[in-house]
C-alpha cells in the first residue's frame, strides 16, 4: 500500500469534492470555454494514432480531446467518481480506475509501452508527497524508448519546481524542454507555472 493521494483525503474530508469537480468542467464545457488547450499540445508531439497515458485522467476533458483526435488513449485516475464522469462524457479512451504509484498496466493487459504521458491540470501537487519519486518512475517506465512525459503544474502548491525536476532525475527522466504555459511560452525564474517536457535519460 502506498499512502493515500492528496486528492482522495480530501474527497474522504468532504464527500462531495469530486461531484463539485465534475460539475465545474461540464458547466465551463457548457459554456463553451476551451478546455483543450494542454491537449493541443499533446497532440501537436504526437504521431497520428499515438498511444497517450492520461496521467491522472480526472473526468476526462483531455484524454477524450486526444481519442477525438485519433489516438489511443488510456485515462488512469485514483478517483473512481471521476472516472465514472469520464466514461459517461468522454467515450472511447480506456478509463482506469488506479492509483499513479502503483501504476503497472501490462498487470491490466495492457502491455505496449506509450508514445505520450501527459499529467496536466496539476496532478502533481495532489500526490502524496512520499509517492512523487515513485509516480515519476512509473511513468518512465510506461513509456517507449524515446517517447515523451509533459508534465504542468502552479507554483504555491507545496511542490517546488527545483524538488520535481531533481524528483523526475530520480526518476530516470532527462528535461527536455521547460515552458511556462500549455501554449510555449519560455520558463524563466519567475515563472509561476511549469510544463516540464521529460524523456528516458
Ligand atoms: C485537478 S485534477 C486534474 C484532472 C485532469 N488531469 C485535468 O486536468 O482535467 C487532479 C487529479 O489528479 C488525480 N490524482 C491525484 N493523485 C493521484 C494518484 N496518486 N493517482 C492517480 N490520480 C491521482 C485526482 O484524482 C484528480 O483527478
Amino acid at each position: 500500500m502506498v499512502e493515500q493521494s492528496i486528492w482522495m483525503q480530501k474527497v474522504a474530508a468532504d464527500p462531495g469534492h469530486s461531484h463539485w469537480y465534475i460539475e465545474r468542467f461540464r458547466s465551463l464545457a457548457r459554456a463553451g470555454e476551451d478546455l483543450a488547450g494542454e491537449a493541443r499540445l499533446i497532440d501537436a508531439m504526437a504521431p497520428r494514432g499515438a498511444r497517450i497515458l492520461d496521467a491522472g485522467c480526472g473526468s476526462g476533458r483531455l484524454g477524450g480531446y486526444l481519442a477525438a483526435a485519433g489516438h489511443h488513449v488510456v485515462g488512469v485516475d485514483v478517483d473512481p467518481v471521476l472516472i465514472e464522469a469520464a466514461e459517461h462524457d468522454h467515450p472511447g479512451p480506456r478509463w482506469l480506475v488506479g492509483d499513479l504509484a502503483e501504476l503497472d498496466l501490462p498487470a491490466r493487459g495492457i502491455t505496449e509501452p506509450f508514445d505520450l504521458v501527459v499529467s496536466a491540470g496539476n496532478v502533481m501537487t495532489f500526490l502524496a508527497p512520499s509517492t512523487r519519486v515513485r509516480v515519476l518512475t512509473r511513468l518512465r517506465a510506461h513509456l517507449t524508448g524515446d517517447g515523451r512525459a509533459v508534465i504542468g503544474f502552479g507554483a504555491g502548491r507545496d511542490y517546488e519546481f527545483d524538488q520535481f525536476l531533481d524528483d523526475a532525475a530520480e526518476a530516470g527522466f532527462t528535461a527536455d524542454l521547460l515552458l511556462s504555459t500549455w501554449d510555449l511560452r519560455p520558463f524563466t525564474d519567475d515563472s509561476d507555472f511549469l510544463v516540464a517536457i521529460l524523456r528516458p535519460a
